[in-house]
């Protein structure tokens, strides 16, 4: 029988910054105690999951339900609650199949793929501008004004007001990470109840006359709930600005760490999509989701208790061994990448289709018209996030390739 003492020694202890500066150390701590580990590294206690067949497993049974990262029991952030509640994200069964099929039909393949030309135009108006500076940050001056403007196309969203969205999305995004602080609960707590009465005006204006967007796309199919607008809206404001900034981010990050791998590209452009598919495995923009089982079950041998909170690591099931040969390896030749960092089953991302397009357009054209590049500052910073892989800024130098 384990003494109190052993099991103590046995609780794995997170350092303040373990999850955003080197969460891949975590991980292999974590999976060496096997592939779900019950513990407290976070907040709320729970079994964090590193196996893939396991996080698999979970995201595709609907027995594990998602649900607001918020703590239940507080009365405080009242509107962020009444926004979270109505996000697709933390809905389930068929609440979420009905606002999903809808939200569905303004990300059809087709439709994204009409946005190519636009993103082709936009990725070489900035690079036009980017390149010929001394430096530039790609995090800010490419990565988000490509996003951003693809978001709000999309959303239909005034064109004076898109600048705000930046500030906007990074706050809320903070307010569903595990990390979130009761400072940044509060401010977006009250930026909830701003943008509430933002998009509640915006669908007015829609209404009187509507465009060719998804906002007026959803308000003429009147099939839900004015609530339920305001929180799509929202949330697809976060997703579509964060993620994908990373992705693209991370992107460039990790060939400036694998200088090989970026010859290989030099080499053989038509490897931007497996590229692509390698950078969202090893350095997933979405690191972490979670789910809540309800009912006793057991996963890989251990007893769950119904209510209990379960961790998913997308980051560590993307570098499982028993699935990826090499797995802390970059290597975009790769074939088979059959990574999680979409997620999986029900909630598997709606934005996938849209975050690889405007990925892999972006990769292709800076790599035709950058010959090599450098990082001009010696450290890189990632953002105090754990749920997330993304950095903070990252400021480069280009040679060009002609
Ligand atoms: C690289 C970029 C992206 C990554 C890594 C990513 C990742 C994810 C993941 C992991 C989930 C599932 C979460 C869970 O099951 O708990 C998800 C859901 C979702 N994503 Fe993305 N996402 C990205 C881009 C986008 C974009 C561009 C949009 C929209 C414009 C978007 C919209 C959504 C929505 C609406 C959901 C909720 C789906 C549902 O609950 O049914 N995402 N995303």
């Amino acid at each position: 029988m384990n003494t109190v003492s052993q099991t103590k020694a046995k609780q794995i202890r997170l350092k303040r910054d373990d999850l955003f500066k080197n969460p891949y150390g975590l991980y292999k701590r974590l999976r060496e105690r096997g592939s779900i580990y019950k513990g407290s590294i976070l907040k709320q206690p729970g079994w964090f999951v590193t196996g893939y067949k396991e996080t698999a497993h979970i995201l595709k049974d609907p027995s594990f339900f998602t649900r607001i990262p918020l703590p239940e029991s507080t009365e405080k952030y009242s509107h962020l609650k009444q926004i979270q509640s109505k996000m697709m994200l933390y809905m389930n069964q068929e609440d979420h199949r009905k606002l999903r099929l809808l939200v569905n039909k303004g990300f059809t393949p087709k439709q994204i793929a009409g946005f190519r030309p636009l993103i082709e135009e936009v990725v070489d108006f900035l690079l036009d501008e980017l390149i010929v500076k001394e430096e530039f940050d790609v995090v800010s001056d490419f990565a988000f004004p490509l996003t951003s403007l693809v978001i709000a196309t999309i959303l239909g969203v005034l064109e004076e007001d898109r600048e705000t969205f930046r500030d906007w999305a990074a706050l809320l995004l903070q307010s569903i990470d595990f990390s979130r602080s009761h400072k940044t609960l509060e401010a977006s707590d009250q930026l909830a109840e701003e943008l509430s009465e933002y998009f509640s005006s915006l669908i007015v204006k829609k209404r009187a006359e509507p465009g060719d967007d998804l906002i007026s796309l959803l308000i003429i199919e009147n099939d839900c709930t004015e609530d339920e607008l305001i929180s799509t809206f929202i949330l697809l404001v976060i997703a579509g600005h964060e993620t994908t900034v990373n992705l693209i981010s991370n992107t460039i990050h990790s060939f400036l760490k694998h200088p090989e791998q970026w010859e290989v590209l030099k080499r053989n452009p038509s490897l931007a999509g497996y590229a692509i598919e390698e950078v969202l495995r090893f350095e997933s923009p979405t690191q972490l989701t979670a789910r809540v089982a309800m009912k006793d079950t057991e996963v890989a041998g251990k007893h769950i208790t119904c209510g209990e909170q379960l961790y998913l690591m997308l980051g560590a099931a993307n570098r499982d061994p028993d699935v990826f040969d090499e797995p802390d390896e970059f290597l975009i030749t790769r074939k088979q990448v059959p990574h999680l960092s979409f997620g999986l089953g029900a909630h598997f991302c709606l934005g996938s289709t849209l975050a690889r397009l405007e990925a892999q357009i972006a990769l292709s054209q800076f790599s035709k018209r950058v010959h090599t590049y450098n990082q001009t500052k010696a450290e890189i910073k990632w953002r105090p996030l754990t749920g997330f892989r993304a950095l903070e800024e990252l400021r480069i130098t280009v040679q060009t390739s002609n």
